[in-house]
Formats: structure tokens, sequence, C-alpha cells
């Protein structure tokens, strides 16, 4: 088993890294962000709880997010996990451990994707995504070959985020820093972080990351 956290504020560059080890690597991609959205545009009691809080930029509840992991956790078969926007706070941290260890397994690296605020705007201003299949892309750093049409799946669906406002945005840098910074310390000293400079280009974010994965896993 391989189990990846990717770790780094918002726009860093988690899912769209994520997607590309799904396909190269064959592990299975846990984001919480994804989850959430889903449940939330699937209108669930939870989705409607956690609408208003995702909006605003907060952090959903421990609670609902450990429950959303230790379930698919139980559900997923696969060679290993990348988990994506999660954990994000201290708490969760220690549920992860607990959970794969009851499981009989463990994190193999936390990669942290390091990027300065200014460019964390520019990359969340100019996102759009897939509504059918969820690729990502920019509008300037990576838009689609044809306009309007998604290079994975041909869907004419590509959506703007609700929360990818100036504001929002504000509020979910303001939730990273004092909540999930704290982590770069808690994965340093279990000797489990890697940092990669993430202001570099997609393909040598890929790179380096997967220099880091052989070492890591080499190990
Ligand atoms: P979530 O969906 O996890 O959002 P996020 O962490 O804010 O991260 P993003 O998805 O915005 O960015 P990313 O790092 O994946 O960047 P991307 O690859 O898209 O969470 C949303 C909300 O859900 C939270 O605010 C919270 O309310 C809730 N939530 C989720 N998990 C939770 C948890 N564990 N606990 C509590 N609440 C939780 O890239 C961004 C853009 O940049 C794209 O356009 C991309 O094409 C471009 N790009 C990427 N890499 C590069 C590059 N190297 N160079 C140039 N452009 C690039």
């Amino acid at each position: 088993m391989t189990n990846i956290i990717l770790l780094g504020p918002p726009g860093a560059g988690k899912g769209t890294q994520a997607r590309r080890l799904v396909e190269e690597r064959g592990l299975v991609q846990l984001s919480t962000g994804d989850m959430l959205r889903e449940a939330r545009d699937s209108g669930t009691p939870m989705g409607k709880r956690v609408a208003e809080v995702m909006a605003r930029g907060d952090l959903v509840t421990d609670e609902i997010v450990i429950g959303l992991i230790e379930e698919k956790l139980k559900s997923e078969k696969a060679r290993g996990f990348i988990f994506d926007g999660f954990p994000r706070t201290l708490a969760q941290a220690d549920a992860l451990n607990s959970l794969l260890n009851r499981a009989g397994q463990r994190i193999d690296a936390v990669i942290e994707l390091r990027v300065d605020d200014e460019a964390l705007i520019d990359r969340i201003s100019g996102r759009y995504t897939c509504a059918d299949c969820g690729e990502v892309y920019h509008d300037r750093t990576r838009p689609t070959k044809v306009p309007g049409v998604c290079d994975k799946c041909g869907s004419h669906d590509l959506r703007r985020r609700a929360d990818d406002n100036a504001e929002s945005l504000r509020q979910r840098l303001m939730e990273y820093y004092k909540k999930t910074s704290p982590l770069i310390g808690y994965y340093y000293a279990l000797g489990d972080l890697f940092v990669v400079d993430g202001l570099a280009s997609i393909e040598d974010v890929a790179k380096a990351i997967d220099n880091v994965l052989d070492q890591a896993l080499a190990g």
C-alpha cells in the first residue's frame, strides 16, 4: 500500500497533481472537498448543513470529514490512497493515523506544495473544472485545447467554483494558516514531510513529486 498526503493552501495544485497520480500510479484520490461538494449538490441533510460553511470558506467540522474518510477507507479497495485536502487540522491528522494503524497501514509521504499567496489568487481566479469528470483547468496556464470543451471527456459543462471569489479565498487562506499549517511541523517531526516548489510549472511539480515518491518509497 502507498499512502500519500498532499498538503498546501487553496490553489496550491493538490487536485491537479492528485489526478495525475491516480492515472500514473493507480492510486485512489480521496478529496474531502470533492466529497463535500458532492454531498452539497445532491442535497443530502449533511450537504445542506455544510453548504454555507463551504461558501464562507470556513472548515467543515472534524466529525463530518473524518466520518467521510472512514467510510471511504472501508469501502474502497485500492493499492493506496492520495489524501487531497485531508487532513486539515491536528485532530484530523490524529484520526487518520488511528484509522490507518487499525488497518495495518501508514502514511508513506506528506508532500507540501509550497506557493506564495500572490500566486494563489491568480490560480483560484483563473480556475475552472469539468462538472462531468472533474478535470481541472486554468484560463492562462492550462486552458482546454478547444474552448469550452473538456480535453478528457468532451463535456461542455465547465464550471467555476462558488467559493472561488476574493472574500471566500481570504477566509480559506486564514483557515489554512490558523488550522492547517501546523500540520507542516507535525509531519516534519514524524519524519514524513517533503517540500516541493509548487510555483514551478505543472510538469515540473509532477517531476519533483515523482522524485520524492521514489525516495520515500525506496526508504
Ligand atoms: P477543497 O476542495 O479541498 O479546496 P482547497 O483546499 O481550497 O483547494 P483547492 O481545490 O482550491 O486547490 P488545489 O490545491 O486542489 O488546486 P488545483 O489543483 O485546483 O476544499 C473546499 C472547501 O471544502 C474548504 O474550504 C472547506 O470548507 C471544505 N473542506 C474540504 N476538506 C476539508 C477538511 N479536511 N476539513 C474541513 N473542511 C474541509 O489548482 C488550482 C488552479 O491552479 C487550477 O486552475 C490549476 O489548473 C492551476 N494550477 C495548478 N498547479 C499549477 C502550477 N504548478 N502552475 C500553474 N497553474 C497551476
